[in-house]
């Protein structure tokens, strides 16, 4: 194998990387509600996985299902940014 081949696929495999963990903006935003507005502040004070441990309290399959497309449930936060607060 050629080194070209070689960067063609470390590139191939990093921009499937970036989609992956920076999916487009038109992934549903967690609301700006009472429900919600609690996490956005513990993910500024502590970051998005502190924030996440809350979220299944209500998303979990026996109270609000997510449905059956649902991509990988973990880090919610990577992919679910918060909505404007209004
Ligand atoms: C206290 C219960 C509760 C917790 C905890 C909770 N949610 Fe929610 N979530 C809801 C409810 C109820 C709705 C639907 C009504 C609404 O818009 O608030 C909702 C809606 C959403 C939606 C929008 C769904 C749509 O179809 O528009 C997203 C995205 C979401 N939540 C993500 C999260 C994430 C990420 C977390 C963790 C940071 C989280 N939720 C924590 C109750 C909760
Ligand atoms: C890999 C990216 C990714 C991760 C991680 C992720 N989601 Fe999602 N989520 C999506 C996409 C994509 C959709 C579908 C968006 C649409 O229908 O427009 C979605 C939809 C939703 C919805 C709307 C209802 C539904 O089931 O379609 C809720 C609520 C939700 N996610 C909550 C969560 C919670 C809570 C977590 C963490 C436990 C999480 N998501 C983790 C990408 C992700």
């Amino acid at each position: 194998m050629r080194k070209s081949d070689l960067a063609f696929i470390a590139i191939g495999i990093l921009i499937v990387l970036f989609f992956w963990f920076a999916p487009p903006e038109t992934t549903v935003h967690v609301p700006a509600d009472d429900n919600h507005n609690e996490f956005r502040d513990i993910e500024h004070a502590e970051g998005k996985k502190a924030a996440e441990k809350f979220c299944r309290d209500c998303h979990n399959p026996d109270d609000m299902p997510l449905s059956e497309e649902h991509p990988p449930k973990y880090r919610c936060l990577f992919c679910h940014k918060f909505d404007k607060q209004q």
